[in-house]
């Protein structure tokens, strides 16, 4: 891939108070290939986050530059990119906690590329899509208003609803990477989980049926990049074992 220095001075080096991103950029429709160019930003112009540093670049070095952010305090999920050899949300990430002076930012891995580092996520949302993530009951609440829930019963739902489907972790899994087509990946079996575990729906058997399957579910074989991936401390491994398991107990 070919390198491009757009700001730097001195390529290969930083001085005192700068850092150089070295960012993957390819636009499909234009780009023969991808490259890296360098910029070289003083970290004093800019906020402490690695997004402060790409809207700082995209506003004075490079408008083309294309990103997607929007909340700008890690619960949009939008701006989940590929830092100095991690996925992460770049908002959240402070570019003081990088490694050195040079920090690579890439697009999520193993997606197609719509421009520089927005990666197409349709496939993704269909997959999660496909577990028509909603309430599912036919039984009407007695109060004819909500249906109401335990604090215990509530409770069972953490670890899942705080999940802001940021794909940091699906495209962290190897198994995700070579069988996406037909493996949902951690992230849409959290949220399967989420459905499954709710007292409220009464389609837990089907939900359970619907990922009864070689690829579905388990092409999972619990490498737990996953869980050190996600920016937000959930596990989807375990969500996934705890699937497994249903499985197996269902049957005795
Ligand atoms: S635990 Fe399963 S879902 Fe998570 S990274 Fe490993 S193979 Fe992928
Ligand atoms: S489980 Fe974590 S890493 Fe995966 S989509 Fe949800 S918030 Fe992102
Ligand atoms: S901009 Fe929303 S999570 Fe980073």
């Amino acid at each position: 891939m070919a390198t491009t220095s757009v700001k730097v001075e001195a390529p290969g080096s930083a001085k005192a108070g700068t850092v150089v991103f070295e960012i993957y950029r390819y636009e499909p429709e234009k780009d023969a290939e991808p490259r890296v160019d360098e910029f070289e930003v003083n970290l004093a112009d800019c906020g402490p986050m690695v997004l402060d540093a790409l809207i700082h670049i995209k506003e004075s070095m490079d408008g083309s530059l294309t990103f997607r952010r929007s909340c700008r305090e890690g619960v949009c999920g939008s701006c989940a990119m590929n830092i100095d050899g991690t996925n992460t949300l770049a908002c959240i990430k402070a570019t003081e906690d990088c490694r050195g002076s040079r920090v690579k930012v890439y697009p999520l891995p193993h997606q197609e590329v719509v421009k520089d580092l927005v990666p197409d996520l349709t496939h993704f949302y269909a997959q999660y899509a496909s577990l028509e993530p909603w309430l599912k009951s036919d039984t009407l609440p007695a109060s004819g208003r909500e249906h109401l829930q335990s604090k215990e019963d509530r409770s069972a739902l953490d670890g899942h609803y705080e999940c802001i489907m940021c794909a940091c972790c699906s495209t962290s899994c190897p198994s995700y990477w070579w069988n996406s087509d037909r493996f949902l990946g951690p992230a849409a079996l959290l949220a399967a989980h989420r459905w499954i575990l709710d007292s409220r729906d009464e389609t837990q058997g089907e939900r359970l049926d619907q990922l009864e399957d070689a690829f579905r579910l388990y092409r999972c074989h619990t490498i737990m990049n996953c869980a050190n991936a996600c920016p937000k401390g959930l596990n989807p491994a375990a969500a996934i074992a705890d699937i497994k398991k249903r499985l197996v107990m269902r049957q005795l």
